[in-house]
């Protein structure tokens, strides 16, 4: 990373998050969640009202409100760019929506070589909503690093094909395997795609950027090795010149993980299936040049509703598990519940702060 004079880092040099993800100490145990903005929080409820996800989405002004919302209130150590996986595919002219209570939904799927005409690359212009949002963010955030993010091209994949959210994306796989030159076409343009948007996000002033893979643990290694991957390190390396920290996150990866390492991550998100430190060995057991491995994790979301006493014990588990690899961002194993409460998550927050430091032997 950058240390030249001028720069984000050497304006704020400490930023904990930045220290871990480069396998240093900071002070403290950096703590951010995933969907940390969103419905869990009566102040977004309250600014969105009346106003669609992706419209909310094209406003400057709200998109900073409402990525600073849980800044305020948590202390946590990141902000993430309140977006969407999906905004930059509606940047490019892609006819869908954001339907409440269900995701993405698109209207017209892609089946075909004709349906591959929705996806033309991102033009001058397509993006400038994105980066004036994250201008005026990082001109508000001072010291706290903002996370700019995109989903990966099998991500995207699964719902342009399936036309909404999937529970075996048997589609999706169908076309991967079976149409595997119609595959490579749409993998390419969403890679081409998520480069752009990821670009934008860091170019603008992010300061780290999130590769989500949400669905990708739904693949078999080989699969995800010969369909996937190449793509994923498309993206990965479409931004390695940019000089942040790379986080490559998805679900139910325990099987990936070395793999996801291997297209490009610096710092690998984990879910609650895998303990911290397991996954990191696994990494460094089959790849011994990657370096120091960083690992983002992984409280299970689901355990937020448990007593305190019971949840904090949770909590210092993880903390002792990320304790034994040399770098460790806490965070959830996926995406904050919209059934939270903020202040069992503010709790969390102060906990990690508290304890974190001393409970790390690594
Ligand atoms: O705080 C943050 O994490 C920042 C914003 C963020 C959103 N979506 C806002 C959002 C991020 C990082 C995403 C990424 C995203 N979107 C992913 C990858 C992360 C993951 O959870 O695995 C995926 C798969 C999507 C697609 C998507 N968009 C889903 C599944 C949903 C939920 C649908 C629902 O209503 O349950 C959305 C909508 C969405 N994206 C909301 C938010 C705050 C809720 C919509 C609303 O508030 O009306």
């Amino acid at each position: 990373m950058s240390e030249a004079p001028g720069t984000p880092e050497s304006d704020h040099p400490t930023a904990p998050l930045l220290q871990a993800a480069a396998g240093r100490e900071p002070d403290r145990v950096p703590v951010w969640f995933m969907r940390q903005a969103g419905r869990s929080l009566p102040e977004y409820r309250r600014v969105r009202e009346g106003i669609s996800m992706l419209d909310s989405c094209a406003r400057p002004e709200l998109v900073t409100e409402i990525t600073l919302q849980p800044v305020r209130r948590y202390d946590v150590d990141a902000a993430i760019f309140y977006s969407d996986i999906m905004v930059p595919l509606k940047a490019i002219g892609v006819d869908l929506d954001i339907v409440p209570g269900t995701g993405p939904v698109i209207a017209e799927p892609i089946r075909d070589e004709r349906g591959l005409a929705q996806l033309r690359d991102v033009a001058e212009g397509d993006l400038d909503h994105i980066t004036a949002a994250v201008q005026m963010l990082v001109a508000e955030l001072g010291p706290v690093p903002l996370i700019g993010f995109c989903g990966a091209p099998f991500t995207l994949a699964s719902y342009l094909v399936e036309g909404g959210p999937s529970k075996d994306y048997a589609r999706t796989k169908a076309m991967m395997v079976g149409a595997p030159r119609l595959w490579q076409e749409l993998m390419e343009r969403l890679a081409r795609i998520t480069t752009a948007f990821l670009r934008t996000q860091v170019e603008a002033g992010a300061r780290a950027a999130q590769l989500f893979d949400s669905w990708a643990g739904s693949l078999s290694v080989a699969d995800y090795r010969a369909s996937v991957m190449p793509y994923s390190a498309a993206v990965l390396g479409g931004i390695a010149d940019l000089g942040v920290p790379r986080i490559h996150f998805g679900v139910g990866t325990g099987e990936l993980l070395v793999s996801m390492v291997e297209a490009g991550a610096d710092v690998i998100g984990v879910d609650w299936r895998i303990p911290l430190d397991v996954a990191a060995g696994r990494v460094r057991a089959a790849r011994e040049d990657v370096g120091p491995v960083v690992v983002q994790g992984n409280l299970d979301p689901a355990l937020l509703g448990a007593p305190w006493p019971v949840l904090a014990e949770r909590v210092r588990e993880v903390l002792r598990a990320g304790g034994r690899v040399p770098g460790h961002v806490f965070n959830l194993g996926h995406g904050v519940p919209p059934t939270a409460d903020p202040d069992t998550l503010a709790r969390v927050v102060e906990l990690v702060h508290a304890e974190g430091r001393s409970l790390r032997s690594a």
